[in-house]
């Protein structure tokens, strides 16, 4: 039994899967490891290895299973003794001390004072200020040259997360440009070392700032929030926070919580305008704005990897294959969406009717599962309702079926631009 154990570990060590870090093309990628077995060896910068799993049923298992971890601190062998550390360009995405990197009950301390700021009540608040935000950003697109082309990742897919996000943590107009910059490296898995460093350090700083005038100056925000409960010095049960993992947590929150958002937008504008017969039968009442936003999720889940996860114990995959503890596991939530086990044969076909187009994981599933999916999802449904019904003859700068140049990324999954002719304006006359 060890024997076989261990050759299936030989086995499986040989010939790992370099992940391509440009991102170029994610999904071919992630079909070849779908297929090649139940959990597949990768490369990631450094020499490190890992893991990548990528069919449905094995990713939602493993999300709900308690001998998977996301805290390095803990669980991850070449981390605990500095074989990999601060120099590594992933190392942001496991050196923060926050929800997302946690596990067990410091999970629940860490998430418990966030969730219980991210209320529904504060959520379904933000609805008219979503629209409202929606129509002035379509007043400004309306008020361009007509005929011009105009990039609408830039121009308007980006700037709706981007205020709501701002708005709903109170950050300051100071640091507005210090974070885009930051937010863009942070995602950019092609930068050098030292980039990744220079910007590590520039969101400490910038959320430590942050975190300074929100704590001078209180408001009814997230921020402020989040500082009254650790200051208060955890009176209330479980919401006891380090001033690290406050700011932490906000990097978290801040990071997660747009650029996911903004490429969804992205997504879910390009395949109606790719695809104007599914613009058509959304028109026609065959699906809804927010199946749209299902079948955009699942297509092209807006993360493609959630990083980093471990072995706290072996753990046995099925088919021969062993994840050793201690080992690094990245779950793909890039290949959910397009496994033909579930999805069937045409998974790459967009299709507002599709039964399947709610079965994805694109916002994580089990303890971890994402806490601003409400929000981003009445985000994308707004604003993509709202642009077809102010600029109905919109059109593709790009001819269709020509491609667009992506984020230079394997975690984040969008388009780096979308060029669009607006058309004609719809007046409502
Ligand atoms: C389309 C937009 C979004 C997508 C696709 C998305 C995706 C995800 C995914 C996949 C996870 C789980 C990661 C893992 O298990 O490794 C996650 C967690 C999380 N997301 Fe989102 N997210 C989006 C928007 C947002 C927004 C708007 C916020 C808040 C402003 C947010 C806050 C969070 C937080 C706090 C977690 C960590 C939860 C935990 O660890 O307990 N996300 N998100």
């Amino acid at each position: 039994m060890f024997a076989a154990i261990l050759e299936s570990r030989q086995m499986n060590r040989q010939c790992p899967i370099a992940i391509d870090l440009s991102g170029a093309d994610v999904h071919a990628e992630a079909a070849r490891i779908r297929e090649q077995a139940p959990a597949a060896q990768v490369l990631l910068p450094g020499g490190v290895r890992g893991w990548a799993v990528n069919r449905h049923a094995d990713i939602r298992r493993l999300l709900v299973d308690p001998r998977v971890s996301k805290d390095a601190y803990r669980h991850w062998p070449a981390w605990i003794s500095g074989e990999v550390g601060a120099e590594w360009p992933l190392s942001i995405w496991v050196s923060v001390q926050n929800m997302i990197t946690a596990y067990g009950e410091e999970h629940t301390r860490l998430r418990k004072p966030v969730a219980a700021a991210f209320t529904s009540r504060r959520v379904a608040a933000l609805r008219p200020r979503i629209e409202e935000v929606v129509d002035g950003l379509l007043d400004g697109l309306a008020a361009l040259p007509p005929g011009r082309t105009v990039d609408l990742r830039a121009g308007f897919a980006h700037e709706l997360p981007t205020r709501m996000v701002f708005e709903l943590f109170g950050i300051p107009e100071r640091s507005w440009a210090p974070l885009h910059k930051i937010i863009k490296g942070f995602f950019d898995t092609t930068i050098t070392v030292e980039d990744a460093q220079r910007n590590a350090v520039d969101m400490d700083v910038t959320m430590a700032d942050v975190v300074a005038y929100r704590r001078a100056h209180p408001g009814d925000d997230i921020t402020s929030v989040l500082i009254a409960a650790r200051d208060s010095g955890g009176e209330e049960e479980g919401v006891r926070l380090s001033e690290k993992e406050l700011v932490d947590n906000l990097i978290l929150l801040f990071t997660a919580g747009y650029e996911t958002t903004v490429n969804l937008i992205c997504t879910a504008l390009h395949e109606l305008l790719r695809h104007p017969e599914q613009l058509k039968a959304v028109r026609e009442g065959l699906g809804s704005w927010e199946d749209v936003v299902e079948e955009a999720l699942r297509i092209e889940p807006p993360a493609s990897y959630g990083l980093l996860r471990f072995a706290v114990e072996d753990i046995d995959m099925g088919e021969g294959v062993v994840i050793p503890q201690g080992d690094p596991i990245l779950v793909s939530f890039g290949s959910v969406g397009r496994d033909p086990q579930l999805h069937g044969a045409g998974a790459e076909r967009f299709d507002v009717t599709r039964e399947t187009r709610g079965q994805h994981l694109s916002f994580g599933f089990g303890t971890h599962y994402c806490l601003g999916a409400t929000l981003a999802r009445a985000e994308c449904a707004i604003a993509v309702e709202r642009f077809f019904e102010r600029f109905p003859e919109a059109e593709p700068a790009v001819a269709r079926g020509g491609e667009l140049p992506r984020v230079a990324s394997f975690i984040s999954n969008g388009l780096r631009e979308l060029p669009v002719v607006l058309g004609a304006e719809n007046r409502g006359v």
